[in-house]
């Protein structure tokens, strides 16, 4: 799927698929295999001192990679460092930054005014608003079921529409999101793309430690929690997603905080500190922060970055609804030659397009209701559940067809409710289609939502 739109635009990239910036395994080998593969990557980067940053860019550019992001967070970092590190990132030209944690309208300045694009990563509404205000380009919709460190509290299934309708920049999805049927969710909810953390984690090409790539294959579904006590480095109330382990049992055994558990050159890493296991460290990883979404159980082998990529891409490919006729050629102004009046009561193209849009209100209906119904009950389940795929295929594939209408609003009205408005609303239209596209994929639809049959769209 190499869908073009306004994220891929800003930030280059062919495909809307996004390596998150993990302070730690996002580094340039990772980075450089995802762009290779048409995403866009970015350099973890939190707290690391200017020369590396310098380092990993140069490495970057030494493969061929032009486009690229950095991730830092200030309210993480020292503000000299930080200071440093902006400068850094300007002196370098890096096309793209993104920023995470308490909003800094500051450091969104200081990026926009040296040219940089700047996309917050952000985990409710009310944040989002204020990323916009403060210049953001780009806003990263985190839910709570994200590995790493968690900003809000809201599953991505609610968090996402949210944002989408509350902003007018572009949205990316993040948290859990390991296949292609959640890449396809996240576009049905309206987002522009999806941006992966742990699934490119146990990437190859990642700097993670092979102990916590090994334990990412091994995880299954649910056996991620979200906790406190990985907080040394950090400032306080920052819950991290990690991979339940001896250490996380129990709760956290303040005494014990200033126990040495490894080493990153001369650096000491302790127990309960943020850092997981990276390739430069020794010492006990089973103790450190294995951090993981909630979409680890779809973990299973280490691969090569373009493979993950590439399973992801192909597992969102729509394809033409229904065989004969495919539903992109068949936008309002592809075929507004075959109607323009020549039958009598056959509705006009703007016309179309708002049925399809109003359409499109009772098919997002559905999917709210289903993704509701199928949410996990403890949080640590995948954002998403698989019952969604195939009305997100619908919608993704409808979703051309509107040309610019816009999709009403509707209140949450139940999946049966949701379901009837779409089957009465396709009873009415498609007869009056007189077969012109899109009739025979409206039929198909019909008939899958009155529960005739259950066509499936059908995969190229
Ligand atoms: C190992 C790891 C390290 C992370 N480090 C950072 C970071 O330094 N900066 C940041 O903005 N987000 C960081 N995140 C969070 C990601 O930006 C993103 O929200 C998350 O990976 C999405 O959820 P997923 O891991 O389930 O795909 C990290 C996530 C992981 C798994």
């Amino acid at each position: 799927m190499t869908v073009k739109n306004r994220a891929c635009a800003l930030l280059g990239c062919a495909r809307p698929i996004v390596l998150a910036g993990m302070g730690g395994p996002s580094r340039a080998e990772l980075v450089a295999a995802v762009t290779r593969a048409g995403g866009f990557g970015f350099l973890g980067m939190v707290r690391e001192p200017p020369e590396l940053i310098s380092a990993e860019v140069e490495k970057l550019r030494a493969a061929g990679c032009e486009r690229f992001g950095v991730n830092i967070i200030p309210a993480a970092t020292d503000p000299g460092l930080l200071d440093a590190q902006i400068e850094t990132i300007i002196a370098l030209g890096v096309p793209v930054v993104c920023l995470f944690w308490d909003l800094d309208p500051a450091v969104v300045a200081r990026l926009r005014a040296a040219g940089i694009i700047v996309i917050y990563q952000v985990g409710s509404v009310d944040e989002a608003l204020a990323a916009e205000r403060a210049g953001a380009q780009i806003i990263i919709a985190q839910g709570c079921e994200a590995g790493g460190h968690v900003r809000g509290t809201t599953p991505l299934h609610v968090l996402l529409p949210q944002v989408v309708d509350a902003v007018t920049v572009p949205v990316l999805a993040a948290g859990g999101l390991a296949t292609g049927g959640d890449l396809l969710i996240a576009q049905a909810l309206g987002a522009e793309g999806a941006v992966f953390g742990t699934a490119f984690l146990a990437a190859s090409e990642s700097f993670a430690h092979s102990h916590h790539k090994q334990r990412l294959v091994e995880a299954r579904p649910g056996d991620t929690l979200l906790t406190e006590m990985f907080h040394i480095n950090w400032p306080p109330g920052a819950p991290v997603r990690v991979l339940a382990s001896a250490v996380t049992e129990g709760g956290p055994r303040p005494a014990e905080a200033s126990r040495v558990i490894g080493a990153e050159g001369t650096r000491p890493i302790y127990l309960f500190s943020t850092d997981s296991p990276l390739q430069s460290m020794t010492g006990d990883f089973e103790s450190m922060a294995l951090y993981a979404g909630t979409g680890v159980g779809s973990i299973d082998a280490v691969r090569p970055a373009a493979e993950i990529l590439l399973e992801i891409v192909v597992g969102a490919a729509t394809g033409p609804v229904s065989p004969d006729t495919g539903i992109e050629q068949s936008s309002p102004a592809c075929y507004a030659h075959e109607m323009g009046g020549a039958y009598m009561g056959q509705p006009e193209p703007d016309e179309v397009a708002a049925e399809i849009a109003a359409l499109l209100a009772d098919l997002k209906a559905m999917l709210a209701a289903s993704l509701a119904d199928g949410a996990s009950k403890d949080g640590n389940g995948p954002p998403f559940s698989r019952d969604g795929d195939a009305l997100a295929r619908w919608i993704v594939r409808l979703a051309p067809v509107t040309g610019d209408a816009p999709i009403p609003r509707r209140a949450a009205i139940g999946m049966d409710a949701a379901r009837r408005a779409a089957v009465d609303r396709l009873g009415l239209f498609v007869p009056r289609l007189f077969n012109a596209p899109p009739a025979a994929d409206l039929a198909v639809l019909r008939r899958w939502l009155a529960m005739e049959e259950a066509p499936e769209p059908v995969l190229p």
